[in-house]
Formats: C-alpha cells, structure tokens, sequence
C-alpha cells in the first residue's frame, strides 16, 4: 500500500480515502476469502423427517433432538422459532485438530494451514442465525478453552453487538496435569452473550439462619464471623486481643485466620480505612461473645505456667478446628499473663434489613460443590457450583454403561448454569449436543420444580468414511435422554424423570425441485412448529391435518377437494381457524361464500411451500 501520497491528485486522494473509510478498523480477521465456504447455502431448504421409532415418550413431543449438521438446524429453527428462544448453551468442538468439527463433509485436521480461519468461519456461520433466534431476554452461553477464548470472543463481539455480558471461570480438575512447563491448564471459560431484558435468577437468601433471640430492634439477625483468611505474619495489624466488655474476658486472635477488622488502637494516627473498627462494632453492640462460664475459662499466672501449659496442649483452642491459640511463636505471649481468657470466638450481628432477597452469582470462579468458601462472602455473593469435568464421562458410562463420547460435560454444571439462566416455561437450544447433556439438565430442572421448560438439541451422526455407521445422535445423545426419561439399571434402579422428545432428521432439498420434492408431512412439521405447539406425527390417512393452539385451530389441506373444503367450513362454524392449502384463491372463494375474512399466511410459507390463507 502506498504511504507516500505527494503524488496524488486531488481525486486520487479523495478516492484511496474513501476507500480506507470503508474498512472496519479493528475487529478480528480471518481469512475468509481463500477458504472454500461451506457448501450449505441458504438457498437450500433445509425439511425435518419426523422418525417416530427413535422419538421418546408419547406424542405430542415437547422437546426435539435434530440429527443432521446444526448449520442446517439452525436456519431451519429460524424459520420456526425467531426470537423464541431464552437460552442457548453451546459447548463447540475447541478446534483441537483430532478431528473434532466437520466443514464442508470433511473433519479438520491438525495440519490444515487453514485451521483456525475455517474454525471461525465454521462458528461464525452457526453464531450469526443463533443470534436470531434469542427472545427479548435470551443468553447464549458459550463453554471455550483459555487457548481459544481470545479468538471466539472478538467473534462473538461482532455478532452479538452491545450484548457483551460476561464470563464464568469452570475448574475443570482438582489436580494437575501433564502439561509441560510447570503450568496445568485446569480451567475453562463460559462466555455470556445476551439481550437487555436478561438478568440471572440469583439465588433466595437463606433467611434461616436469621433469628432475634435477644429482641433486637433492629430485627432479625444471623452471626458472622469476624476473621479473614490471612495469618498473623501476614495482618501483624489485625492480629490483637479482644475483650467483651460485659465478662472483662479475653479472646485471643487465631494466629492463621486474623481479625477482619482493624483495631484503633493499632492503627497509626491520622490513617484512615474503608471500614468501621472493632471497637466501633462492639460499641454499636454488634459484637457477641458467646455465653462462657468463669469455670470454662482459662488463667495463668506466670509465663512458666503458659509454657508449660502450651507444651501440654491444655492452651484455648479453635472451637471446631481444636488447633492452639496460644503457640510459643506468638509475638504477643507476655499480654496474656494475669488474664481471664474465654473459650469460644466473637461473631457480628448481621441484619436481614439490610439484605436485599436475592444475591447475584460471581464470575470470578464456578467453585467445586464441597469447596470451601468464606462464609461471609458467600452471604453477599454466591458461587454457582458444580462438579468437575470428570462427573461427565462418569454420568455416561452410568446412564450407557460405557464410556460412549469423549468429554462431555458434567450434568451439575450444565444444570446450574441453567438454574440461573432459564424460567420454568422456557426453550432452550444447545446446537452442539454431543451426548446431551443439556437435555438431562432440562428433565432435573423440570422435575424438580415441575417446570415446563423444553430443550431442542442438535447433535450430528460424527460418521467418517472409516466409521459410516457411527451416529452419536441416535445412539449416544438420544439413548442417554431416553433412558433419563424412562429411567435405568446400573448398581441402582434409577427412576426416570419424565417427558418426551421427538427425533428429527435434517433433510436438505435444493430450492428448484423444492415443490416436487417436500413432502406433506414435512409441511406439517414446519406448520406445527411455526405455530409453537407440541409436534404431533404426520396422519397418513387423511388429507385434513389439524392442531388446536390455545384460541385457535390450525388445518394444513394436502389437497383440495370437496371433502376438505366440507372439513374446513365444518371447523370455521365452530371456532377461529387458519387454514394452510395449496390452492388458497380458490380456497377464498369459497370461504367468501360463508362470509369470513382471509388474512396473509406467514411469509415463509409463501417463500418456501406455496399460499394459504387464513380465515
Ligand atoms: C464438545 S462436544 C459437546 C459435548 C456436550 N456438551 C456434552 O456434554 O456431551 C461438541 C459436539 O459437537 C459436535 N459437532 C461438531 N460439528 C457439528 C456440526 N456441524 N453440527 C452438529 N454437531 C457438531 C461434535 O461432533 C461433538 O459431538
């Protein structure tokens, strides 16, 4: 490029100018124009085939599982559920190179040159109809690993303008692993893309443990302790007795979890902290003592007598720990010469006034389910928390009986991330299902608070030249939901938990031989799902299909003979009815003779099957 302009005339310039004004200045790049784009295009139709011996449970199905590849599913599930859908919770192929993403029918291996643009040409694709179909208060969340999560978000950037929301931080294991370098990566990301209207549900404040035994007329109260994780090496200045100024006592500070608060008297004059103090705590009454019997408390007279009362290990202890707080590395052990020291530790009034009722999760960290976090913390925030990776593989060879899909996610973590993310009645997509996880998540948050949330998942078959057979949708993703459904044997009886799903098939039709080629029970699908009912199958037997939403009957004529037309007229007496038919002008003109009004059809009906109208 040129970087010396003094020979340009005056229209050169304007114009190399305008030319750089049309470039996006930042954003990120990948090379979009040397790869050979995927060779689904738009203008295929994308029809689902209905295969009722692989669906589960009795029609009409609530949920769906979509075979075929999610580029497909996705422009499909546009036409049917645009701006329908809360949450969408995605855990893609991590571009790895072991073959774990297919683009244009071929895996991608480590030695493509073109690797990484395809990998975010092969997201970008997806992510950009994804985005559509998000309701006013939808989210997508996104599971990545720290070596591509710089390159997905500054794709997800540009395609979800303005929704920037967040991420979560997921310890994948509690121990190391054979990384070189002294480093283990064991740690992923969940990426949080969404519309204005989201917020997460938060969690209810446990109001249990807030009790008033002392008629407070501040009101209800719970007892925090007073102490942070740092030593008294660490804080010398939060390392200082307290004494409860009813009893006269002493509380010793525990050498290895100090004090939260600073004590004026250690604080150096004219210094300032964020902070109240604990002696202005405890002259707002806000320190407690627990109730401590002169017969419980502790004395000595000399410091031979504390020595040796250390070396004995008779010294106060940590009421559930039992570790010393007195040791002989303790800077302060003259003080405690000629005091009464009390067992026990201090705690602070809390009120439930001052709390809001709901806490919001915290970013930094998914925490481990039996990790151990502060509990005053955890009363301001609250961590979402789940299992590590490792509960994943081990929910399938529990639910399959083998280890049937290599890394799936572990059902706690997909479970909670959902608990906040999603409402009872919501639809929730996950367009990288592999062996379906999410949809296990979906049936326990529904069967625990009877909600009616419904999953769509796409999986693909992951069938190769080598292995033409393989189908991890219909063997892995769909099995695994079935039996969640209907419950299974292992060590244990495992009680099913309900519901259904219908099992579709992605079918791609070219749009010139779209009106030869679609067949009546695709429409019918597409009608069905278009209008948000539960899908029912296609009846054979009749030309008349028909579905009844909550004010309104929906009829799809396969022809148009004087039986239909008698079925039609018989239905428009008793209640409002649309009518899909191939021939909607003469289908008007009859209508007119009954005197109702005929209203346009969906435009993708028009675009892709022909008229119809609606009465
Ligand atoms: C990381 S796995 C998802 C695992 C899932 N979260 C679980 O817990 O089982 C990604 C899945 O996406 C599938 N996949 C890759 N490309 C796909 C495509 N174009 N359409 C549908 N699925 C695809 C892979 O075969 C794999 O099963």
């Amino acid at each position: 490029m040129a970087d010396n302009y003094d020979d340009y005339s005056k229209e050169e310039l304007i114009r190399e100018l305008r030319a750089k004004n049309q470039k996006p200045r930042f954003g990120l790049y990948w090379e979009r124009d040397d790869i050979e784009h995927e060779r689904a295009i738009n203008d295929d139709f994308v029809a689902l085939d209905l295969d009722e011996s692989l669906s589960c449970g009795d029609a009409p199905f609530q949920n769906l599982i979509i075979e075929g590849d999610n580029f497909d599913a996705l422009r499909y599930l546009r036409m049917t559920y645009k701006g329908q859908v809360k949450c969408i919770y995605i855990d893609p192929p991590y571009n790895t190179g072991n073959k774990d993403f297919v683009y244009n029918d071929r895996f991608i291996d480590k030695d493509d040159v073109y690797k990484h643009s395809k990998w975010l040409e092969f997201m970008y694709r997806r992510l950009a109809v994804a985005r559509d179909l998000l309701a006013e208060d939808g989210v997508i969340l996104i599971s990545i690993n720290d070596e591509n999560r710089a390159k997905l978000e500054l794709l997800l950037d540009g395609i979800f303008q303005g929704m920037r929301f967040g991420s979560f931080a997921w310890r994948t294991k509690d121990t190391g692993n054979d990384s070189t370098g002294n480093f283990s990566a064991v740690h992923e990301h969940i990426l949080i893309y969404a519309l204005s209207g989201f917020a997460f549900n938060g969690n209810a404040l446990n109001t249990q443990k807030y009790r008033n035994p002392d008629d407070d007329p501040n009101g209800h109260y719970a007892l925090n302790p007073i102490t942070c994780a740092k030593t008294f090496k660490e804080r010398a200045n939060l390392y200082y007795p307290i004494q409860d100024p009813q009893t006269g006592y002493w509380y010793p500070c525990d050498p290895d979890r100090v004090w939260a608060y600073a004590s004026e008297e250690r604080l150096k004059t004219g210094s300032k902290i964020r902070t109240e103090t604990i002696e202005s705590y405890l002259r707002q009454g806000l320190i407690v003592f627990p109730e401590c019997k002169l017969e419980n408390t502790f004395y000595y007279e000399t410091k031979e007598e504390l020595l040796a009362a250390i070396r004995q290990g008779t010294v106060p202890v940590l009421p559930q720990k039992k570790t010393p707080l007195l040791r002989e590395d303790l800077p302060d052990l003259d003080f405690w010469i000629g005091k009464r020291i009390a067992t026990g530790r201090p705690s602070k009034k809390s009120y439930l006034n001052d709390k809001t009722n709901l806490i919001s999760p915290v970013s930094s960290w998914i925490g481990g389910v039996n990790e151990d976090f502060d509990e005053e913390d955890e009363e301001a925030v609250f961590f979402i928390r789940s299992q590590k990776g490792r509960e994943g593989t081990d929910a399938i060879n529990e639910i399959l009986g083998a280890k049937a899909f290599n890394y799936p996610k572990p059902p706690s973590l997909i479970t909670e991330l959902l608990r906040q993310a999603s409402k009872p009645n919501d639809i929730i997509l996950d367009f990288f299902a592999g062996s379906g996880t999410t949809a296990q998540a979906v049936l326990k948050l529904n069967a625990e608070d009877s909600g009616n949330r419904r999953f769509i998942l796409v999986s693909n078959t992951e069938a190769t030249e080598a292995e033409p057979n393989k189908n991890i949708c219909r063997d892995v993703c769909a099995e695994r939901v079935r039996r969640v459904i209907y419950g299974y044997s292992n060590k244990k009886n495992i009680v099913g938990l309900g519901g259904n799903f219908a099992y579709l098939k992605t079918r791609r039709i070219a749009s010139e031989i779209l009106l030869t080629e679609i067949q009546h029970s695709q429409i019918w699908t597409a009608l069905q799902l278009n209008h948000g009912v539960a899908l029912s199958a296609f009846n054979p037997n009749s030309s008349v299909q028909q579905l009844q939403t909550t004010d309104n009957t929906v009829m799809y004529l396969c022809q148009l003979t004087e039986q239909e037309l008698t079925a039609v007229i018989e239905c428009l007496e008793k209640q409002q009815t649309t009518v899909y038919s191939w021939q909607p002008a003469l289908l008007s003109h009859y209508i007119e003779n009954v005197n109702l009004t005929c209203l346009p059809i969906p435009k993708f009906l028009l675009d892709r099957f022909g008229a119809g109208v609606k009465a």
